[in-house]
């Protein structure tokens, strides 16, 4: 595919310049105005905007009448992620199919359910015919939230009912999607990988007896071959991803697109580019990056000194993307702990020790530990700072050898099951399009003619 260059010219970079100036917003008047940065507090607490039963997050407890950040809690329809886990696990169970009907439905399922909600996965596990070669396969991206968006889009062109707003419709939609997004998801790393890297191009059809995580493995791979540990990390990994209330970027946005009343396509697309962003659901490509630059640029990995003084160098936007980060630590709510990556971490230590990768291992436990302490030195921190979920994600997924260009994919196969279940209760209770207010606080000023400008 030809590349297509538009520069910025320096007409363009003046321009920006004005817009600059004329736009830039003095930050003491968000206290003035009692406007929440981000709507959220210092504390991490967001601006109220919904009611939700789908899920709820802890990370702060009241003693004695006063907010104390606590360590973080997560409840998927009131069940504690940690019991949940450890229910699906410990019973030998693949949690992938089990979790999405909880979430979706708000009960967990009997056997016999989760049965036929496993069939109905596989059913509508099915792309229109020749949507591969026509619409996957044509102008393959180097970003697969980018192709996946696009054939998201594209799905409305070929539903015959795609604008019905109604309840079982929109569901029927969903289960579509969830099912789908993993083969778009892989194939659009296959046409990539084929047209625009000249490597060899395979498809392989996903198994209707396989898990989600199991289909993802063998559709990747050219040999099909996973073990069952591999499926069992990446499926808890997908459970771990697939839903944090309804204030999170992509989650808030498909309750903000859905309540204008447009079809479901569009709402998961929206959804999608928020995602996709490094302060979101790109994070963890950027851990790995990141972490690989340390790799090459800190000598002795033993040595915390060594290691804290190119934290710091993150921070002073002096190393890797220069953006002041350190990618996989901090989290907008949680302060104390991220009950996601701690159920993560046991495991990434098994499957590191089994992959020969324990220096890396040892490697990020030491960012994990000196990193809030160095963030606390360099920036304000009100509520605290500790690793986040993709902090490991994306160490997992390169144990897995996952390509880079897929780790983002992953948490949209799993969050798109989220994303449907607020869809769903937004239609279900809301009928008003939600609306907020920015506050103006620019003077009025009297229209100057062209001539006198
Ligand atoms: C997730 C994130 C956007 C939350 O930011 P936030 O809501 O501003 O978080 P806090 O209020 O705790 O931050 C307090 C201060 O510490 C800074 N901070 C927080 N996490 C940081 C990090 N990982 N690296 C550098 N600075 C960080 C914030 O920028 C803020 O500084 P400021 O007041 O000068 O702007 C932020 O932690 C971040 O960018 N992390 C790295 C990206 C990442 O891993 N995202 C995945 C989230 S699941």
């Amino acid at each position: 595919m030809a590349g297509f260059k538009l520069k910025v010219t320096p007409e363009m970079e003046s321009l920006t310049d004005v817009c600059l100036s004329n736009s830039k917003m003095d930050v003491s008047l968000y206290g003035k105005y009692d406007v929440k940065r981000g709507l959220r507090d210092i504390n991490g607490k967001g601006v109220l905007a919904g009611l939700t039963q789908i899920s709820a997050i802890h990370s702060t407890d009241i003693v004695d009448g006063k907010v104390i950040p606590c360590e973080g809690r997560l409840y998927y329809r009131g069940y504690d992620i940690h019991e949940l886990t450890q229910g699906f696990l410990k019973e030998g169970r693949f949690g992938f199919e089990e979790v999405a009907y909880l979430l979706l439905f708000g009960t967990l399922p009997d056997e016999k359910e989760l049965a036929s909600f496993r069939r109905i996965l596989s059913e509508q596990r099915s792309l229109p015919r020749n949507f591969v070669r026509d619409v996957v396969m044509k102008a393959p991206s180097k970003d697969m939230i980018n192709t996946l968006s696009r054939s998201v889009l594209t799905l409305y062109a070929y539903d015959t009912n795609a604008d019905d707003t109604s309840l079982p419709n929109v569901l029927r939609q969903c289960l579509n999607l969830i099912s789908v997004f993993p083969m778009l998801s892989v194939y659009g790393y296959h046409a990539y990988n084929h047209y625009i890297k000249g490597k060899s191009l395979y498809i392989h059809h996903p198994d209707p007896k396989l898990s989600v995580a199991e289909n993802i493995l063998r559709m990747l791979r050219p040999d099909k071959k996973y073990t069952h540990l591999e499926a069992t990390i990446l499926d808890l990994a997908l459970v771990l991803h697939m839903e944090h209330g309804g204030g999170n970027n992509s989650t808030f946005t498909t309750h903000v697109v859905t309540s204008s009343g447009t079809d479901t396509y569009s709402a998961v697309a929206a959804a999608l580019g928020s995602l996709k962003g490094p302060k979101h659901g790109g994070a963890n490509i950027k851990v790995v990056k990141m972490f690989d630059e340390i790799k090459k640029e800190v000598k002795d990995w033993n040595d915390d000194e060594e290691v804290g003084n190119y934290l710091r160098k993150l921070l002073n936007r002096e190393a890797f993307d220069k953006k002041g980060l350190i990618y996989g630590m901090g989290h907008a709510v949680y302060s104390i702990s991220d009950p996601r990556a701690e159920i993560f971490k046991k495991f990434v230590e098994k499957l590191a020790n089994e992959k020969g990768r324990t220096k890396d291992f040892a490697l990020y436990n030491s960012v994990e530990r000196l990193a809030p302490k160095i963030i606390a030195e360099e920036r304000h921190i009100y509520k605290g700072v500790s690793a986040n979920v993709d902090f490991y994600s994306g160490f997992v997924y390169s144990m897995l050898d996952l390509p880079t260009e897929l780790y983002t994919p992953m948490f949209a196969i799993a969050r798109i099951v989220g994303w449907s279940a607020h869809r769903m209760e937004e239609l279900i209770n809301m009928d008003k399009i939600i609306r907020p207010a920015y506050m103006n606080v620019k003077s009025v000023e009297d229209y100057i003619t062209l001539e006198e400008r």
